[in-house]
């Protein structure tokens, strides 16, 4: 197995810190590409961070396929509403069912989770690096298991079209702050304002 990286030199410093901080805060989903294509080294590191993700019990329950045969893209995208533009680069994440971990209730697949960890791991890598990318969940599942010729135990969870922005890259609106977070137990928002 590979080992990460150990993380003293990459952690730790005022300067990293905050330039991760503006990284996350400026990320938004890109769904509009050029033409020019993910240069092997980038897709090289991309691909390297996404089994980087916590993942449950550690048990990995992923798997990934990085498409860039343009026919093969044009293919997903033909059975995959939720994409929008046309990327050089579709990875799709999927969910390992042969290494699943179940809740104690059963009700929930973690790995699933785990999924959308890597996914976030490689949307931030392809921001930093200079290119977008859109987590899409709209797409024919029968169709692109029979596309990308998965086994019967991989469920294709998320497709990832990555590329470089044919447009600015510009945050969306959320909501506010107040509103989602809270301290300590959950406050709400009109006994928040009312005060002590
Ligand atoms: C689980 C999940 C599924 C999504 N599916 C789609 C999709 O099918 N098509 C699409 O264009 N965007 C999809 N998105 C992207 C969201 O629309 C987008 O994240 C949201 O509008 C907020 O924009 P932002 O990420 O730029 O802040 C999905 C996002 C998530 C987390």
């Amino acid at each position: 197995m590979l080992s990460q990286e150990t993380a003293p030199e990459a952690t730790g410093s005022a300067t990293t810190a905050a330039a991760f901080l503006r990284l996350l805060r400026s990320r938004a989903v890109v769904r509009r590409y050029t033409d020019e294509p993910v240069a092997d080294a980038l897709l090289a590191e991309l691909l390297d961070v996404m089994p980087t993700a916590p993942t449950a019990a550690n048990k990995q329950a992923w798997a990934f396929v990085a498409v860039r045969d343009p026919y093969a893209v044009r293919c997903l995208r033909a059975f995959a509403p939720g994409m929008i533009g046309l990327p050089p680069l579709v990875v799709a994440a999927c969910f390992d069912r042969d290494r699943a971990v179940r809740e104690d209730s059963g009700s929930q697949d973690t790995g699933l989770l785990c999924v959308a960890m890597a996914v976030q791991n490689l949307l931030l890598a392809a921001h930093a690096s200079g290119l977008g990318g859109c987590p899409v969940s709209s797409f024919s599942r029968t169709a692109v298991h029979r596309l990308l010729a998965l086994p019967h135990h991989l469920e294709p969870v998320l497709l990832v079209p990555v590329g470089h922005p044919a447009a600015p890259v510009r945050p969306s609106a959320r909501r506010d702050r107040d509103e989602v977070i809270h301290h300590d137990v959950w406050t709400s928002p009109t006994a928040a304002s009312a005060g002590p």
